[in-house]
């Protein structure tokens, strides 16, 4: 098992109460669950409306979407854009993709995480590689928060989180 597949294991592995949210997600996918092939796009819609996929829920949602609980964890846990533990409040995703590792986006995580380390201590920062912004022209791209950053830099980062700080 990769480090990736470990790793959403383990944030699996924290269950939450089963049922907690199958009323909300039951009106949620209601017109798309029939669908052929909708587990993907079920799970997504759960994550935009949660911010991630609670553990809890993959039992209603693979009943919804006619599929395995077994099949929706497959699909849950390979999708690295898909999570199920809530994100901090400031996430900070940079793009490692190629065109973006080709103008620095490898040396820029590791600054970036240096700084984070010395100066966003508390849990509300969170830091995860993303694969391809569609800002590749203007690489290294980063998204913070939903917003999209080129030619992004370490200390352009540390503005927008402190900003955002400031504000929360
Ligand atoms: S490769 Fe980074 S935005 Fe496309």
């Amino acid at each position: 098992m990769s480090e990736h597949g470990k790793k959403k294991r383990d944030q699996v592995a924290t269950r939450r109460p089963e049922g907690e949210f199958d009323p909300e997600i039951r009106v949620l996918l209601a017109d798309l669950s029939q669908e052929e092939g909708s587990l993907l796009r079920c799970l997504q819609r759960v994550q935009e409306h949660f911010g991630y996929v609670p553990d809890s829920s993959i039992g209603v949602i693979a009943e919804l979407c006619n599929v395995s609980r077994a099949e929706t964890f497959g699909v849950l846990t390979y999708y690295a854009d898909l999570r199920t533990v809530p994100p901090a409040a400031i996430l900070v995703r940079i793009c490692g993709a190629e065109a973006c590792q080709s103008v620095g986006s490898r040396e820029l995580e590791v600054e970036w995480h240096n700084i984070q380390e010395r100066s966003f201590t508390d849990a509300s920062v969170e830091t995860a590689e993303v694969f391809c912004l569609g800002n590749c022209a203007l690489g290294p791209a980063a998204m913070i928060n939903g917003e999209l950053i080129g030619r992004v830099t370490p200390d352009v980062i540390a503005e927008h989180v402190t900003s955002l700080l400031a504000k929360s």
